[in-house]
């Protein structure tokens, strides 16, 4: 009995996330927390990598030169990026230094605040416009990972914008800036992306007559598509060797465009081995999500990533991820199916999706490798 409610007063103390936990100065990393060992993120490099910290310099896409007369040249560089990396960085991107670092100043800020106001947003419920919560999936993990989140859900944003925090005062301006200047620069990444895909060069990205169901797809993903936003905040850790701030993971959308603070920590599968994505400085990190694989038939490579944790060192990240209207069903893009390029993957919406994530853990690509025709 007694012991029963001691483990009960762990549970909900692990519930309130690893912020509290940190600040309660804890020397070693709770059970709840450790990995099995061949989870953990020294296993790996003890094992492929002879125990040394490899590091990834991964594409750099020039949005200012996509934009100019290098134009072809850049598709290229996206092309072999999203085929070969399924990440690449954005430097020159027109979004102000300003605004990103109001967006990483006003998140850190939420974290600093006292748990009770962070808690306000505290909520099960999937759909909820924003939702504050720690670990991966909090209500399924045996292991919890060492994160505290903030989704924020982004349209229509007049609607979900009066839900969002309210503290710190300045919170809701400095992140609508950050939501519309990034959803900005993922339409004109995937407009980009949809000419790079296209198999007839001197198709137009928008043919604007002819009311296809093909263009209506392209339509929505650019003008009504859905976008989350994710504040990641991942507090030092005492034993960064037996956990992770994020276990291996693909992500659902289209696109993620992360923005890193100048704390190292992302990893992503590349080459089977997991390589560290240096900070560049304003520079976003962009990934192919599960869509955009399924979208181009399995040309671009949604491809798994995790966040390592550090002992000395807060980081936050902000992810934003966009895709179709959630109403909306992903398929290949009809353009590249052929008798030589059969469709590779089944039709999915995102019904199927949540059903999916609520009801198994998901880890790794399940969800993807659920999709595919054999
Ligand atoms: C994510 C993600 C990486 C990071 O939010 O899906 O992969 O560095 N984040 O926080
Ligand atoms: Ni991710």
């Amino acid at each position: 009995m007694a012991i029963q409610s001691i483990v009960d007063e762990q549970e909900t103390e692990y519930q309130k996330g690893v912020k509290q936990l940190y600040e309660k100065g804890i020397k070693k990393l709770p059970r709840k927390y450790i990995l099995p060992s061949h989870e953990r993120p020294t296993k790996d490099f003890a094992t492929k990598n002879g125990g040394i910290k490899q590091n990834i310099q991964l594409p750099v896409i020039d949005f200012a030169e996509l934009q100019g007369p290098n134009r072809a040249q850049v598709l290229k560089s996206l092309a072999n990026a999203c085929e070969n990396y399924g990440f690449f960085q954005v430097v020159n991107h027109n979004i102000g230094d300003g605004v990103i670092s109001d967006m990483i100043d006003v998140g850190t800020r939420f974290f600093g605040l006292p748990f009770e106001e962070r808690s306000k947003y505290m909520s099960a419920n999937m759909k909820a416009p924003v939702r504050y919560g720690t670990s991966f999936n909090q209500n399924k993990d045996n292991v919890f990972c060492w994160r505290d989140f903030l989704k924020l859900m982004c349209q229509p944003l007049p609607d979900v914008l009066p839900h969002w925090p309210s503290s710190p005062q300045d919170f809701r301006k400095s992140a609508a800036t950050y939501a519309k200047d990034t959803k900005h620069l993922f339409v004109m990444l995937m407009e980009a992306i949809l000419e790079s895909l296209s198999p007839a060069p001197e198709t137009a990205a928008f043919p604007t007559a002819d009311g296809e169901v093909v263009d209506e797809m392209e339509k929505e993903l650019m003008e009504g598509g859905s976008q989350l936003m994710v504040v990641n905040c991942y507090p030092p850790c005492p034993e960064p060797d037996l956990t992770l701030g994020m276990p291996p993971h693909s992500d659902y959308g289209f696109l993620t465009l992360l923005l890193q603070d100048d704390v190292a920590g992302l990893q992503i599968q590349h080459n089977d081995k997991w390589v560290t994505v240096d900070p560049i400085p304003n520079a976003f990190v962009v990934n192919v999500g599960d869509h955009l694989e399924i979208f181009s038939n399995g040309r671009y490579k949604s491809v798994l990533h995790r966040v390592l944790t550090n002992q000395s060192r807060n980081r936050i990240s902000v992810a934003s991820l966009h895709s179709l209207p959630f109403e909306y069903t992903v398929r290949p893009w009809p353009k590249l199916i052929s008798e030589q390029n059969p469709q590779r993957y089944r039709d999915t919406d995102f019904a199927t999706f949540l059903q999916y994530i609520s009801s198994c853990e998901p880890k790794r690509k399940n969800f993807l490798e659920s999709r595919k025709i054999c």
